[in-house]
């Protein structure tokens, strides 16, 4: 095994691997459903003002820190500080919790490639998808190919493996995205749901609101579990990545918003309620491509589309834990890859009998899928982005001159590194925990 660090082969693979790593199902999937339980357009507005301010600082600290130590997470982190390493375990650990529960949703997505293809039964979409979430065979199977391809690809490597699934599926998810929603915006009484979406309506904001804006924001950037670290450290161009950042940015936005583009003008049209939460897609949009002209070739298109966000979403999860692996207990990849599969899918497979035969199984009232959804979701990954804000600002000493080259710019992005953000973080993870 050759101890080289693999690196990207140019500036652009890294930049595809990033949006690809960002954009995923918390955009096409959680996106939507998020905002339709938030009061749409005032929920957009807040988390484009988040995504712009507070998320863009740790975000891009996220990744000079790899840039900078050229190291997997822990030995970043080691490498800051010694002792910081210990706490810096939590990344690859999140890393692993996070695709236990997203990899269940990825099964949902395969299976509905599946059934999208031979053709929606005419029951009723809410019963179809309880009684496939239910199936103690079926669904885990579903869970363990999403794991399988996700593993696969990353067992491969930097080049063959992340550089070419986001090469194949980073374009063929914009063309998808671009296609479905101009035929959703095509479709009669549409313009409802752009009102809903671009028309505020102020007296939704609340507090609650907020916060899910926020949580929404961190989870679309990818920050908090060492996905763009990893990455980063694996950038050998010694440019400025402040353009880069942006592009990450921009995009996650640019997606999020045709998401809501191309779901909401739909669920509109046919009448149907934009706040049914994570159902929204798996029941009320079945319903619409039950009623359109070739439903089932565009709920095909669609499930794929959304198969291709979360596959380099997954990918760039485990690549955490992988790099981990490979550079600290010296396995090879394919091994570590193993590994990471049995783990995964042991906390994974349970995860998804969650809402089936094991629904019983309540900790803290809340069933196994919940419980790692919550854990990482209001503890870990605020936990972790407070960690490396603090290690970065205080001992690596990231400041924002290796960023802007204006003043105020480089006093607000370390003011905001040292002393906001990590505040924002306290305050989210005491929330998260009440
Ligand atoms: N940003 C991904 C999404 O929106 O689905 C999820 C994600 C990937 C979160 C990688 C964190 C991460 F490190």
């Amino acid at each position: 095994m050759s101890n080289k660090r693999p690196t990207w082969t140019s500036k652009y693979s890294f930049i595809l691997a990033a949006i690809g790593s960002a954009v995923g199902l918390g955009n096409i999937w959680r996106f939507p459903y998020v905002m339709g339980q938030n009061g749409g357009c005032v929920f957009l507005i807040t988390y484009m003002f988040f995504i712009l301010t507070i998320c863009f600082i740790p975000m891009v600290t996220e990744i000079l820190f790899g840039k900078i130590t050229k190291k997997e997470c822990v030995g970043a982190f080691e490498h800051a500080n010694k002792k910081c390493k210990y706490l810096s375990y939590l990344n690859p650990v999140t890393a692993v919790l996070v695709p236990s529960f997203y990899f269940v949703i990825g099964g949902w997505i395969i299976h509905y490639i599946i059934i999208s293809f031979i053709g929606f039964k005419s029951k009723n979409p809410s019963v179809y998808l309880s009684e496939f979430v239910q199936n103690p065979i079926l669904a885990p199977i579903c869970t363990l190919i999403f794991l399988f391809i996700c593993i696969f690809f990353t067992a491969r490597g930097i080049k063959k493996g992340i550089e070419f699934i986001n090469n194949v599926m980073m374009p063929m998810l914009v063309v998808m995205l671009v296609i479905l929603t101009i035929a959703s915006l095509h479709l009669p009484n549409s313009y409802l749901g752009l009102q809903y979406i671009f028309k505020p309506d102020f007296t939704k904001f609340n507090s609650h609101m907020l916060l899910a804006a926020l949580g929404q924001a961190f989870f679309t950037l990818s920050v908090g579990m060492g996905s763009l670290l990893t990455y980063g450290s694996y950038i050998k161009e010694d440019k400025s990545i402040v353009k880069t950042a942006y592009t990450i940015v921009f995009s996650s936005l640019i997606f999020s918003l045709l998401a809501g583009m191309m779901i909401f003008p739909a669920v509109f049209s046919f009448n149907l309620a934009p706040d049914a939460g994570a159902g929204l897609v798996f029941v009320t949009l079945p319903k619409v491509f039950m009623q359109i002209p070739h439903g089932n070739f565009v709920a095909t298109v669609f499930f794929i589309l959304l198969f291709c966000a979360a596959i380099t979403s997954g990918i760039s999860m485990l690549e955490v834990p992988c790099a981990t692996i490979v550079e600290r207990i010296k396995l090879s990849r394919i091994k570590a890859c193993l590994f990471l599969f049995v783990i995964i899918a042991l906390i994974a497979i349970p995860a998804t009998l969650s809402f089936g035969i094991l629904g019983d199984i309540k900790i803290f009232d809340k069933t196994i899928f919940e419980l790692i959804d919550f854990i990482t979701s209001n503890i870990f990954l605020p936990l972790n982005t407070l960690f490396m804000c603090f290690v970065a600002g205080w001992f690596l000493n990231v400041n924002g001159d290796m960023i802007f080259k204006n003043r105020v710019l480089v006093n607000v992005f370390n003011i905001g590194l040292k002393y906001v953000v990590p505040l924002i973080l306290i305050f989210l993870i005491y929330i998260g925990l009440k």
